[in-house]
């Protein structure tokens, strides 16, 4: 049925140039980039860092994301003809410019004029100049001078043709325990709940008296108070982010053109705020992609990728990786020979449409002198620049073909701050890591699948086969209902330990795991128990362990007992450890044991078949990721050997073979760190 427009609707769609004017978040080519600070230079030397990176193909800088006191020396007095200069020079070399905002390092005049734009530690300790962050992410002042910042640079570089987006700010992390943003806390506590009658009883506070009887009494908790307050108060950091970042955001918006993209770089698995909140506003998302210590992590980090495109269900940007090592881990050992190219084309797989290095050139003094870089001291090529300029090349190859292309999953992981927190906060056994946990569904789920998207339970869900939730200790009303309608339209739903445990104020549901879900299911969680040692299970999957905790579960008659666990503390022995249910049109399953990574595969084979999920591609030799990015026309396969040693691949049928000129080919042979992009015919 054709829909047609209500009047004022469209009325409003079609004057409104910010809805008529989409910006260009979708990007035309794949960039490869380097963090660039010409500020640290004389100007004579910028010819040739832009030289240099143009012959290695880089095609954007991000800049000014610390030149706060380069762009305002003095209060009010702007000088931003330098940072015009060198998007001048970046220009006639190709190289186009993200501009970030400079808030993450404010100038010494700022903060001894204004030293209520400090953050306070929980001691009461304000924090002082010579660092960088060091700003209270909440003070009225500092939302003031920053915005007005981001306002002046906005206005001179808003319509730059070579300045394709912006960053605000720089990692988000730092927060302030000051009286005043302790107030801003109680007043959003007030909005929140409305009433103190409403917040004591939702939080039961008269356990060990916490009984509230004026807003003023409540505490900023952070480690070991009441369940709700410690989640009140991240929702609150949270929202705080938010607005800060919506404060440069609007400012940007109202006076620079759509197709200037707006995002800020996240942070991969860090968790200090909830990354959906602060997405939101955003057009494009994009992270910073470190390995710290030791090599490539296929799954985890991949998994980092997905989360990133998750937040806005769409290709990212890595903002920064680093060339080779970094400078902040107990051993900076660097990245093989070889690896850095293939973590390049992991991204892109993943759905990057993007890699920056950071950064081109460590400045001559300052904190970071030891980081990994693309030239020297010297201002020359480090034996790094010639494999980076092979991804330049590649990039340039490749960028056609993956041009419009995403990764398109059957398959979701789902993943929630809060759901973390609440487990953080109360681990019960140390070893429980809620990251660990999902990575152990996502690993086989994406071996076998090659494609999974890691979204939050508020997610659009129809359009998935699986849905996987590895722990989802606390769900919102709205998130329960999602997850329930997501049920009755199809789809497999399968609950991991912990699940379905916290009510949205972070309570215990006064019900048994997994709450609303045991009744459909036919089954709950009778008791749980953190384990000591791992326990036998065998089943369906086979014969394996549990590690770390247990769920003993129950069954209804006509609910399927998929695993049981052997002789282990006498109250799991030949309990049900794996249990699931066609509920309608679909299915909930709850897995109560921690698999065994032999045991995972095959529950994860399970899943996938039961749900109907299948690739054309087959299961990767030990070693080898395959991931895909396709549109409507074409799949672009990915291929990466990530082991030491050589791996031959028979694919599917001939495949286009981008990065060798397009030849035909019907197998792969992959050396370590070796690399293949594949096309259709
Ligand atoms: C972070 C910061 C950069 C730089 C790198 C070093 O990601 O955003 O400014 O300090 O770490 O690895």
């Amino acid at each position: 049925m054709k829909r047609i427009l209500p009047a004022v609707l469209a009325t409003v769609l079609f004057a409104n140039p910010l809805v008529s004017q989409a910006p260009a978040t979708d990007a035309t080519k794949l960039y490869l980039g380097a963090a660039w600070y010409p500020e640290a230079w004389p100007e004579s030397r910028w010819e040739r860092d832009l030289t240099l990176m143009q012959q290695a193909g880089i095609n954007f800088v991000r800049i000014t994301e610390f030149a706060w006191s380069a762009m305002e020396p003095s209060e009010g007095h702007y000088d931003l003809d330098w940072v015009n200069r060198a998007i001048r020079l970046a220009e006639k070399h190709g190289i186009a410019v993200v501009l970030g905002t400079p808030s993450a390092a404010p100038p010494a005049w700022l903060t001894q004029k204004y030293p209520q734009t400090l953050w306070v530690d929980q001691n009461g300790k304000r924090a002082e100049h010579g660092n960088r962050q060091q700003f209270n992410w909440a003070n009225p002042k500092y939302r003031e001078l920053s915005a007005k910042m981001a306002s002046v640079m906005a206005e001179r570089f808003g319509h730059d043709p070579n300045v394709i987006g912006w960053q605000i700010d720089n990692e988000y992390a730092e927060v302030s325990y000051d009286p005043q943003t302790k107030k801003m806390f109680q007043d959003w506590l007030r909005t929140r709940y409305g009433t103190l009658d409403a917040l004591n009883a939702r939080w039961t506070t008269s356990y060990w008296s916490q009984t509230y009887s004026d807003w003023s009494q409540i505490p900023i908790e952070t480690k070991y108070g009441n369940p709700g307050l410690l989640l009140s108060w991240k929702r609150f950091i949270s929202d705080t982010w938010r607005s800060y970042q919506k404060n440069q955001l609007d400012v940007i918006r109202t006076k620079a053109d759509r197709r200037q993209w707006i995002t800020t770089n996240m942070m991969g698995w860090f968790d200090e705020y909830d990354h959906y909140t602060v997405s939101q506003d955003l057009d494009l998302a994009s992270w910073d992609d470190y390995v710290g210590s030791g090599h490539l992590n296929a799954a985890r980090n991949g998994a980092a990728h997905d989360l990133t495109r998750g937040f806005l269900r769409k290709n990212f940007w890595v903002m920064e990786t680093q060339p080779g090592f970094v400078n902040w881990h107990a051993n900076n050992n660097a990245l093989d020979k070889g690896e850095v190219r293939a973590m390049a084309w992991h991204d892109i797989g993943h759905g990057a449409d993007a890699v920056e290095y950071w950064q081109w050139r460590s400045a001559l003094n300052g904190q970071e002198e030891y980081h990994g870089t693309l030239v020297g001291a010297d201002g020359e090529p480090v034996p790094l620049y010639d494999e980076v300029a092979r991804v330049g090349k590649e990039f340039t190859a490749a960028s056609h073909e993956l041009m419009g292309t995403t990764v398109k999953s059957q398959v979701a992981v789902l993943q929630s701050y809060e759901s973390r927190w609440a487990i953080n906060w109360q681990r019960h056994n140390r070893q429980w890591d809620p990251v660990d946990a999902l990575v152990s569904y996502y690993q086989p789920l994406r071996a076998e699948a090659h494609s999974v998207d890691i979204v939050s339970p508020s997610a659009p869900l129809d359009s998935y086969k699986l849905v996987v939730a590895p722990a989802m200790n606390l769900l919102t009303p709205q998130q329960t209902a999602n997850l329930m309608q997501y049920v009755e339209h199809g789809g497999h739903l399968v609950f991991g330990q912990r699940s379905v445990m916290k009510d949205e104020d972070n309570s215990l549901q006064p019900a048994r795991q997994p709450g609303p879900f045991a009744a459909p299911l036919g089954g709950r969680v009778e008791q749980y128990y953190a384990l000591l040692a791992p326990v036998p299970v065998e089943g369906a999957w086979g014969n394996g362990t549990s590690a770390i905790w247990a769920e003993q579960l129950s069954a209804k008659d006509d609910t399927e007992t998929l695993m049981r666990y052997g002789k282990s503390n006498g109250w799991l022995d030949g309990q049900p450890a794996a249990i699931t249910k066609k509920v309608g049109k679909g299915r909930i399953t709850y897995i109560g044991a921690w698999l065994d990574e032999n045991t995972a595969k095959k529950a994860v084979h399970w899943m996938l078949d039961t749900s109907g999920v299948k690739s054309a591609w087959p299961v990767m030799p030990e070693g080898v990721e395959l991931s895909l990015r396709e549109s409507n026309q074409r799949e672009i396969a990915i291929l990466v050997n990530l082991s030491t040693e050589t791996k031959t691949i028979t694919l599917p049928g001939a495949r286009k073979d981008i990065l060798h000129n397009g030849e035909s080919v019907t197998s792969v042979s992959l050396p370590a760190y070796g690399v293949a992009v594949l096309g259709n015919q």
